[in-house]
């Protein structure tokens, strides 16, 4: 049987190996949301980056600029990191270039991965089905917050073991831990999250209905998909 595993938080890349593996990178709010919605809202493609002056740079290129530091929207970008701000009509078929604070350096920590793709409760079903008829053993990884752990990217790794339990097996005890506490709070996501250190900090910036949002199962079967460091939509049929 094929195994998951659980990487809590970027941090922890040093302990596994991923040549072999699908990497499922994880940042509920939210920025692996966005790439989600984005990309299911007809947006060509997403480069990630590390880097603000990296993105930044892309401007020069025709790259709509867009991401946020620590939750803001980044002075001089196109675009934040609401879900909403990626379904407007106006930006089908644009290429954006994005970075975060978390979200798009989980991506960069998992280079080198056999392949990587971008989870959310948005696409969770869609997931779910890809990694089951794929051939490799799957890791989730979640984005944290600056290395530290947090629930809901946590909550997202276990509902992905809870919906694979029947066809692929925890490696070790992070996804045993993590559908435990999906278990515990999958009939009240939000309510479960209420005292969430990225919640309150969203408050903070007035950020409210993004939550509700981002933690809505399967509103899309989009799922993004790192081609030679470009995410582009694979549609689960
Ligand atoms: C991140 O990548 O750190 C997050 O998406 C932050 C945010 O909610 O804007």
């Amino acid at each position: 049987m094929k195994t998951i595993d659980v990487c809590l938080s970027p941090d922890l890349m040093h302990l596994y190996k991923v040549h072999d593996r699908t990497v499922v990178v994880v940042d509920i709010f939210r920025a692996t949301s966005c790439m989600t919605t984005a990309l299911a809202h007809g947006i060509e493609s997403i480069t990630p980056f590390a880097s603000l002056d990296d993105c930044r740079a892309m401007k020069a290129k025709g790259y709509f600029t867009a991401g946020e530091r620590d939750g803001k929207k980044v002075d001089g970008f196109d675009l934040g990191n609401s879900p909403f701000e990626y379904m407007a009509g106006s930006l089908k078929g644009a290429k954006i270039a994005f970075t975060t604070t978390n979200g798009t350096q989980a991506i960069a920590k998992s280079a080198g991965a056999k392949e990587i793709i971008i989870g959310s409760f948005l696409n969770l079903s869609a997931v779910a089905k890809y990694l089951r008829h794929g051939d490799n053993n799957v890791l989730v990884v979640c984005a944290g917050w600056k290395g530290k752990v947090n629930l809901e990217d946590t909550l997202f790794a276990g509902a992905l073991v809870e919906l694979l339990k029947d066809h692929i097996e925890p490696d070790c005890d992070a996804p045993i831990a993590a559908q435990h506490l999906y278990n515990q709070a999958k009939n009240d996501l939000e309510g479960f999250l209420k005292n969430a250190s990225h919640v309150k900090r969203l408050a903070r910036l007035n950020v409210f209905k993004d939550i509700t949002f981002c933690l809505t199962p399967d509103q899309f079967n989009v799922i993004p998909v790192l081609k030679e460091n470009v995410l582009v939509p694979h549609v689960v049929s």
